[in-house]
């Protein structure tokens, strides 16, 4: 893990108490800075936040303009994760278009007319839709096949806009497949490793959409968390947007026998049809901006990844 220091420093987290959110959350309060979370709770949890870890917490919406603006002003530095996650959003693209889009703007504007030190923006992998080279470079075309992708890369433009026009400074990480602790199974929007870690503890068979062939670059949600800090406090991210991966390739069928060899379980899974968000056949990201830019690297590999996350699933059931 990196050397933070966040010492003193007055950090707003909007959706921190969501599974990244609450990871950056616990993070940051640790590196010495001064934490604030706002989330409506919508997938979120205060649960997800160790009781030790001392924050203040503001219940409301990104979307409040009034709220977003009192609280950026108040701020040093915001990680701006708040939003209406892919499975909500293809349900009712309104809403994740007010709280994608809509959500991002109130910070950037509260950011422009307050002055801030950094805003770090989450976006998403899924910006690139099916692309044309594997590993994917961030100068590879977007293709947004989802409203989710859309919204997210909206929000992506408009914090670039915001970097051009009015010198705002922000830095645009796209993270991709985040996994790890508190990553929910029993949350509906949820990921397929909880899904998959649920499944195989109950002796289910676990569900695989399609042939389970298509692959993703999965990445440990302290990787994320580093990387992101990371961002938030480096002057050479200023204005620039970072792939966040791990640059391997793995396939769903792949991660199955992991999870199945660290239960010691043979497990057959039960294919099913694919989703309308299973649009997306192969991803993997290329990492060298991050890496030579940033200093940043990914520490924890898949086999390390799992295993410390069934073992928080399994530590929860005592
Ligand atoms: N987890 C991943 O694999 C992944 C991949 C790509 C991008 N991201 C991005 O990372 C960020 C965090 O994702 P996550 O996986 O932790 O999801 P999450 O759903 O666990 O976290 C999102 C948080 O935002 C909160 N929220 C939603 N709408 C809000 C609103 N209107 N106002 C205030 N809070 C609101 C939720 O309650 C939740 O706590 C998101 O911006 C997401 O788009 C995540």
């Amino acid at each position: 893990m990196t050397d933070l220091d966040l010492s003193g420093k007055k950090v707003l987290v909007t959706g921190g108490a969501g599974f990244v959110g609450s990871n950056v959350t616990e993070r940051a309060v640790r590196a010495g800075a001064e934490v604030t979370v706002v989330d409506d709770l919508f997938t979120g949890s205060l649960d997800n936040i160790d009781d030790d870890v001392k924050y203040r917490f503001v219940e409301g919406s990104v979307c409040d303009e009034k709220l977003i603006s009192g609280l950026v002003r108040e701020a040093d530095f915001v990680v701006h994760m708040a939003a209406r996650n892919i499975i909500v959003s293809t349900k009712n693209p309104r809403n994740d278009y007010e709280v994608n889009i809509g959500g991002t703007l109130n910070v950037l504007m509260a950011a422009r007319e307050f002055g801030i030190k950094r805003i770090v923006y989450t976006s998403s992998a899924s910006v690139y839709g099916n692309p044309r080279i594997i590993p994917i470079v961030e100068e590879e075309r977007t293709h947004t096949f989802s409203p989710y992708s859309v919204s997210k890369l909206a929000g992506e433009n408009y914090c670039n806009a915001f970097y051009e026009s009015y010198g705002v400074p922000v830095t645009a990480v796209r993270y991709s497949n985040v996994y790890g602790p508190k990553q929910d199974p029993k949350n509906p929007y949820c990921g397929v490793i909880s899904k998959f870690i649920e499944a195989i503890d109950n002796d289910i068979a676990p569900q695989i959409h399609g042939d389970g062939n298509q692959t993703r670059d999965y990445t440990y949600v302290d990787d994320a968390v580093d990387a992101t800090l990371t961002a938030l406090l480096s002057p050479k991210s200023e204005g620039t947007v970072f792939n966040l991966g791990t640059g391997t390739e793995t396939t769903v069928v792949e991660l199955l026998d992991i999870l199945a060899s660290l239960f010691g379980k043979e497990v057959t899974p039960e294919h099913i049809d694919r989703r309308d968000i299973d649009n997306i056949r192969r991803r993997v990201l290329n990492i060298e901006r991050i890496r030579s830019r940033l200093r940043w690297q990914p520490q924890i590999g898949m086999k390390e990844g799992l295993r410390r996350t069934v073992e928080w699933y399994l530590s929860r059931k005592k």
